[in-house]
Parts: C-alpha cells; sequence; structure tokens
C-alpha cells in the first residue's frame, strides 16, 4: 500500500460568527453510501449490505451504511494487531505529532463535522458547534501532550500499551465519543478498532476520512459500522486485549459477561439518574438555568443528566414558577436553526420509549406538565417535561429516560436529600446548588457519583476524569486517569 505522506494544509479559522443556515446544508460533502474503515482504505463488507441512517428531524435518509460481521471485524483486528508492532514502538514523540494533526484538522473541518451531527442524530445546531465539535478537538490537543509523558504520569513504574483496543461507542455524543476513546488509546500507543452507533455512524466515518487524510500509519485506527451483532463480533473477538463501552447498563452487562473469564480489559461507561439538588440558599435564577441545562441539553439524550430535581421545600413554589416560565421559553424544532434549544429525538426507538415513559409517570400518580409549545407534524419531537409531586418508588425516578424528561421531588433536611439522592441503582453524576461551600463539600463526600456539580451543571474538560459507581459502570475517562485503562505496568 502506497504511503501517504502529504501534510495536510491546516487553517485554524474555528470561530464562527454564526451558525449555518440549513440551506448551507448543501455545501456539506456526504456520499450516499458508507464503506468500512479498515487499514487506512475504505472497503465494502464482507456482506455487501448496508443500512440506511436518516435525519430524525425530517424522517428522510441521509445515506447508506455498510453493516460489518464477523468476518469485517476479524479482517480490522488483524489490520489493527499488524499495526499496532510498528506504532506502539514509534517514539512518543511522533505519536504525539500524528495525535496534534487530528486535532487540528477537527478544528479545520468544525462546520462539516457540526452540521452533519446535527443531520445525522438531531442535536441542535448549537450545541454540535460549540459543545461537541470543539470539545472533540480539545480531547486530542489534551492527550496529545501526555505522549511524552507518560514515565512522568506514573513514576517508577514503566506504563506500556495493552494492543489493540475494542471501542464501542452511544449515539449521543457521536464525535465527542469517539474523541474520548480514540485519543488516550493512541496516546498510550495501542492501536484501535472502534464501532460508533448505528443511528449516528455519520461524524465517526468523517474522522476516518481525516485520520487517512492525517497521514496515520495505516490500521492505527480502525472504524467500522453495524449495530448490536457487530458490537458482539467486536466483544468476543479473541485477539482484541481490551474492551471500552459506552451505552446502556443492560448492554454493558452483556458484555461483563461476555468478556468473564478472558483476560481483556474493561471499562464501562453505562446509564445515569442524576440527582439536581436546590437548597434554599441557592442563587435561584442561575439553579433555574442549571435545571435546564441539566435536563434538557441534547434533548435529554446525556448519561449525566440532571434527571431528578430535588428542591428544598421552602423555595419550591418560586423554584417551580420560575422553572415553568422558562420552559415556556424553550424553542423546540430545527436542530439546524441557531435558534433552537431542543433539537429531535435520536430515533423512532428512543421517542416511543420516552413516550412509553410518559405514559407510565401519568399511571403511576405524578402529576405531568408540559410547556405549551407545538411540534412538528414530522420528525421525532417530544416536549420539555415535567413530574411534579414524584416519589422515590415511582418507576420515572428510578429508571433512565434518556429524554427531556425531569421528575421533580421535595425535602426538608440535607440527611434526607442525599439518602434519597443515593437510593437508586446509578452513580454517575449530581447537582449541587447553594451558596454554602460547607453544605457543598458536605454533600460531594456523601454522594455515591462519580462526578458532582457546585452551582454548574452538564461541564465538561478534557482535564477532568468521568465516570460512575454502581450501574453507571467502572473506569475514568478523562484526565490523567483516562490513560490507566490503556496501560499495563
Ligand atoms: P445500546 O447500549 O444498545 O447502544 C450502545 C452501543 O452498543 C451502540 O453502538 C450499539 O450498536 C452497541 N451494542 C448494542 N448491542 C450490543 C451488544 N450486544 N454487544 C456489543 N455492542 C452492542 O443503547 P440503545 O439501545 O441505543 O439505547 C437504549 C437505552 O440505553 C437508551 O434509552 C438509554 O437509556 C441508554 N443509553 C445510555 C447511554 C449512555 O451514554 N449512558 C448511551 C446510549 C443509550
Ligand atoms: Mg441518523
Amino acid at each position: 500500500m502506497t504511503k501517504k505522506t502529504k501534510e495536510p494544509k491546516l487553517d485554524f479559522t474555528t470561530d464562527w460568527a454564526y451558525a449555518p443556515a440549513p440551506e448551507d446544508t448543501k455545501h456539506i460533502s456526504l456520499k450516499k453510501q458508507y464503506d468500512l474503515f479498515i487499514n487506512g482504505e475504505f472497503v465494502k463488507p464482507n456482506s455487501k449490505k448496508y443500512f440506511a441512517t436518516y435525519n430524525p428531524a425530517t424522517e428522510e435518509k441521509i445515506a447508506e451504511v455498510a453493516e460489518a460481521d464477523e468476518k469485517d471485524v476479524d479482517t480490522a483486528v488483524k489490520a489493527a494487531r499488524k499495526a499496532f508492532d510498528k506504532w506502539s514502538k514509534i517514539s512518543a514523540k511522533e505519536r504525539g505529532k500524528y495525535i496534534y494533526r487530528i486535532a487540528r484538522l477537527i478544528q479545520e473541518r468544525a462546520r462539516e463535522f457540526a452540521v452533519i451531527e446535527t443531520m445525522d442524530g438531531g442535536k441542535p445546531i448549537r450545541e454540535s458547534r460549540d459543545i461537541d465539535v470543539p470539545l472533540a478537538a480539545n480531547h486530542f490537543f489534551y492527550y496529545a501532550g501526555w505522549t511524552d509523558k507518560l514515565e512522568y504520569a506514573f513514576p517508577n513504574r514503566t506504563p506500556k500499551p495493552l494492543g489493540v483496543a475494542g471501542q464501542i461507542i452511544p449515539w449521543n455524543f457521536p464525535l465527542l465519543m469517539a474523541a474520548w476513546k480514540i485519543a488516550p488509546a493512541l496516546a498510550t500507543g495501542n492501536t484501535v478498532v472502534l464501532k460508533p452507533a448505528e443511528t449516528t455512524s455519520l461524524t465517526a466515518l468523517k474522522l476516518a476520512e481525516l485520520i487517512r487524510d492525517s497521514g496515520l500509519p495505516d490500521g492505527v485506527v480502525n472504524i467500522i459500522t453495524g449495530a448490536g451483532r457487530t458490537g458482539t463480533a467486536i466483544v468476543k473477538h479473541p485477539d482484541i486485549n481490551k474492551i471500552a463501552f459506552t451505552g446502556s447498563t443492560d448492554v454493558g452487562k452483556m458484555i461483563q459477561k461476555a468478556i468473564a473469564g478472558t483476560d481483556k480489559k474493561l471499562t464501562l461507561e453505562l446509564g445515569g439518574k442524576a440527582a439536581n439538588i436546590i437548597f434554599e440558599d441557592a442563587p435561584i435564577d442561575q439553579a433555574v438555568e442549571g435545571i435546564v441545562n441539566g435536563i434538557f441539553f441534547n434533548q435529554g439524550h446525556v448519561c449525566c443528566a440532571g434527571s431528578r430535581l430535588f428542591v428544598q421545600e421552602s423555595v419550591a413554589d418560586v423554584v417551580i414558577r420560575k422553572l415553568k416560565d422558562r420552559m415556556e421559553t424553550l424553542i423546540v424544532g430545527d436542530p439546524l436553526d441557531k435558534n433552537t434549544d431542543i433539537g429531535a429525538i435520536n430515533s423512532k426507538e428512543q421517542l416511543s420509549k420516552i413516550n412509553n415513559y410518559l405514559k407510565i409517570g401519568k399511571e403511576e400518580g405524578a402529576d405531568i406538565y408540559q410547556s405549551s409549545c407545538s411540534i412538528l407534524g414530522k420528525g421525532y419531537f417530544c416536549k420539555p417535561t415535567l413530574f411534579l409531586n414524584a416519589s422515590q418508588s415511582h418507576r420515572v425516578v428510578q429508571e433512565e429516560i434518556f429524554g427531556p424528561v425531569l421528575t421533580v421531588q421535595t425535602f426538608r433536611t440535607i440527611e434526607e436529600v442525599i439518602e434519597k439522592a443515593n437510593n437508586i441503582p446509578y452513580g454517575l453524576s449530581a447537582g449541587v446548588w447553594t451558596d454554602k461551600g460547607s453544605k457543598i463539600f458536605n454533600l460531594t463526600s456523601k454522594l455515591r457519583a462519580g462526578v458532582v456539580w457546585a452551582n454548574t451543571y452538564n461541564k465538561f474538560d478534557p482535564t477532568s476524569p468521568f465516570g460512575g459507581y454502581k450501574e453507571s459502570g467502572f473506569g475514568r475517562e478523562g484526565g490523567l486517569h483516562g490513560l490507566m485503562p490503556y496501560l499495563k505496568f
């Protein structure tokens, strides 16, 4: 195979003064059909089968994506294994250069990534543009910096890469999750076989084009598409050394069972049902913004979403009144419009799951409140929703809905709210709103949650480790901790 040695031309103009108008999507280069990215090139799937990916806001088909079977997975793993011999031996400094280059190329094509992310997955363009894409680039920048500092990160130890990492990611932050997975694996000298989720493969495939153009040695990153069966083939492949999975708790448990007894390493980032706790001494208007951002960001398709609101009784009336007023101002609609706050639900299946929970919540006796916005006739949309007077035993309080649905409970004492916040199978994140630093420290030490935000919510940074307790999974991504799952000592 010929080596691509051409240096990419870099352009650092990533600041957009405006979001693209819908007609700008004409200039986005999308192919009709996408193949598998294996060993540095796009190849047809063994089965010759393709599946459609849709725009959930219009229900229109955008493109066809290859379905990888066991044989394709094996070809990708073999390419990654062969590449590992070289990649793990090149100097750390060289490795870093490649990762920096990927980061810069993402910045250069930021607009294209943002529009495709929004078209394929339904999230508001403002979020893809200002959060997902810049954070994905930042993740590569951050881990590029670690490549030649591993011995400093783990003094008196000799960190070594594991080999081939199999990585399976979900549909809620498609490009960003690819960055979370690929960047630390490459920085530590591993090679990768990554599978995006079946409803949102396009930005990962765009990333594959960019990786090809970056000159990264062939086979270091392989991106293959497909659904659960393809994921299972990755999990079961005997020559994979590590599985990194983000997705539902049910699939996470299946993966854990499937690899029991093998020497594969595993990290699982699963569901959540975070408590967002508002004390009477909190800055109320800021807290209301934090509640809105906590649950309505990315239509609530967020594993760390603040989906259970706890308000101290003395301020409950005012907080709920202000929250309802604020919900009235949220614009639900065309994800490509820069004024949209809440875009489309990712898929028909996810919308019916959410609608089923709306039914369950009403049957259980919680009071439903929805904003009075109208929703488009076509596409998958859900009005921002509250379940008031919810109780701890309700299924809508205990189970992950993964939509723009917030349960509301009140509390009197700090002991009571800690007890209720922790009394749940999940433990990924939590939020605390108060004017008192001592209360924040008290809560952060007692809440069983991997991330606790104080007087803010849903803030992400590559330097900060992220991960859960209990059924939210194990292992950390991000920061120095995010290097460890890809190393042996
Ligand atoms: P899922 O867990 O089935 O999908 C996540 C990824 O796993 C996708 O790439 C999928 O193709 C792959 N996958 C599916 N079955 C697999 C298997 N047996 N072996 C290996 N890989 C497999 O999630 P799904 O069905 O799309 O969503 C269902 C619910 O899961 C959501 O309603 C939400 O509650 C939760 N979820 C949580 C996420 C999180 O970030 N915590 C992300 C996605 C979903
Ligand atoms: Mg899609």
